[in-house]
């Protein structure tokens, strides 16, 4: 259960700890009615993601900086301020204050809310032993009213969908199997008003999605593919498809990884989750867009049939794709997603997938790649992330690398040569694409797993994409 956030014109008495957000400029100036000395004595200077506790009247109280200026404090600052005060407390009921110069809009509002939810968030269900108060109540101070309120409450929703996405991330495995997710991602969506069609292997096979066919032969767990559609009440102003790469977990198949290249595996469904837990908030918040999703599930193991490298799949469109390393399974199912995505007619197409450690190697952990066949599109993408917090940075798809992705048998092979992994994979995607729709494919496979907390990231699963998701579809066709 995530906290209720409440739009507070005072700082009620019954915070348990209050948090205010503080800017380096504000603390060099002297806080009202706080020990600048003390402050100097802890090394407490306002900059951002230091903290200073005490206890004052049988209260406490908690100073977190967020930068050195007010004009410096956007609502990345603020959700990060909110997150860093949420994962501090060990208390039941926290109010939340904003410093002297720092201005708070709807979106610092709607930030706020989210940093409290996504900072208070852990992942508990195989702990024994009893852990940390979890916060019930969170007062924001300083905006009272509806629209206030409303504000925090669309932030709360976005981060509990973002709380999601990190509860499917952060599930082993062998819990979490191809039928498994689909029964969870169904009743969470079902539960936001969204359609459900989930199909079975026989549903797959009728279907002739042969990637996620192949990848899954050498697995005792069949296949699943979750649809979700969501439809706005009035008119749509535009059609948007979703799909999530789903693999539950990534031994790589006959071309098997390490055991190190293992370990983190279970998170080869962070595209899934995204786009599951991206079409509640969506639901919730109904922006007059209809979103269609598709979630292709399998894990890739190594069981006796499984794909051996020189097979050949045919992928829902036609085309054939040369499996030379079982390891790159991701495109392979995302291939009968994509063909299927584009068979829905949708204006443009995102496309979520933990792809290729080539992709981690050229943007390191945080940060994920995006690429796509349309630059005015990829642009939306960007500014969508840019607005929910989320950092993507621009890949190309030149044409002229197509050919590394030329096969001698088939229309195309799975792997590129050495370099450029992140972009032969996307210029594979690009293949699946029907033409004249807009598509934008992010790679997360580094900022969908933390092997840390920081800020509003939280260790493990992030959820990483949802807040994106969310942004895109709430701008889309305005
Ligand atoms: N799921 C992995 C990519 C990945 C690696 C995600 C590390 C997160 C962290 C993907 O299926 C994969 O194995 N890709 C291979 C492709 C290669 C065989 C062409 C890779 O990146 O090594
Ligand atoms: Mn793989
Ligand atoms: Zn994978």
């Amino acid at each position: 259960m995530s906290p209720t956030l409440h739009a507070a014109r005072t700082t009620p008495r019954a915070a348990e700890l209050v948090a205010t957000l503080v800017t380096a400029d504000a603390v060099s100036e002297g806080l009202a009615g706080i020990d600048a000395a003390a402050l100097e004595r802890a090394g407490f200077e306002g900059k951002r993601d230091q903290t200073h506790t005490w206890s004052s009247e049988g209260r406490l109280c908690l100073l977190v900086g967020v930068g050195d200026d007010a004009a410096s404090v956007g609502p990345d600052a603020l959700r990060r301020g909110a997150a860093l005060a949420a994962r501090a407390s060990s208390v039941r009921r926290l109010a939340i204050e904003t410093g002297p110069g720092i201005e708070v809009d709807a979106d610092g509002r709607r930030a706020l809310a989210e940093g409290a939810v996504l900072g208070d968030y852990r992942f508990t269900v195989y702990k024994t032993s009893s852990t940390r108060t979890r916060l019930a109540r969170v007062d924001v101070v300083g905006a009272s009213g509806k629209r206030a309120q409303a504000d925090l409450e669309r932030g709360v929703v976005v981060a509990e969908a973002q709380c999601l996405a990190r509860d499917l991330v952060n599930e082993p495995g062998g819990v979490l199997t191809p039928p498994e997710f689909a029964r969870r991602a169904a009743r969470a969506a079902r539960a936001a008003g969204v359609k459900v069609d989930v199909w079975t292997k026989a549903d797959i096979e009728k279907a002739k999605l042969g990637g996620l066919l192949g990848v899954n032969r050498g697995s005792s767990q069949p296949p699943r593919l979750v649809e979700l559609t969501y439809q706005p009440s009035g008119r749509a102003r535009g059609r948007l498809a979703l799909v999530g790469k789903g693999l539950t977990f990534d031994a790589g198949g006959l071309s098997i990884k390490t055991g190190q290249g293992m370990m983190t595996m279970k998170m080869d469904m962070g595209g899934a989750a995204a786009v599951v837990a991206a079409m509640t908030a969506i639901a919730r918040l109904a922006p007059p867009v209809r979103v269609h999703a598709i979630v292709p599930l399998t894990d890739n193991m190594l069981g006796g049939d499984a794909t051996r490298p020189g097979d050949v799949l045919r992928i829902r469109n036609g085309k054939t794709i040369e499996v030379l390393n079982t390891d790159a399974e991701g495109r392979l199912v995302l291939a009968d997603g994509l063909s299927l995505a584009s068979e829905r007619r949708p204006d443009a197409i995102v496309d979520l997938a933990t792809l290729t450690g080539a992709c981690m190697v050229a943007l390191g952990p945080r940060i994920a790649g995006l690429m796509g066949n349309d630059e005015a599109f990829v642009d939306q993408v960007k500014a969508a992330a840019e607005a929910a917090g989320e950092r993507v940075w621009p890949l190309p798809l030149p044409d002229d690398y197509r050919k590394m992705i030329d096969s001698k048998v088939a229309d195309m092979k799975n792997i590129g040569g050495p370099h450029g992994g992140a972009l032969t994979a996307g210029l594979l995607l690009r293949e699946f694409v029907r033409d004249g729709i807009a598509w934008a494919h992010l790679d997360i496979a580094g900022p969908a797993w933390s092997d840390d907390d920081e800020g509003e990231i939280s260790a493990g699963g992030t959820g990483f994409g949802v807040r994106t998701l969310v942004a895109l579809a709430e701008r889309f066709g305005a």
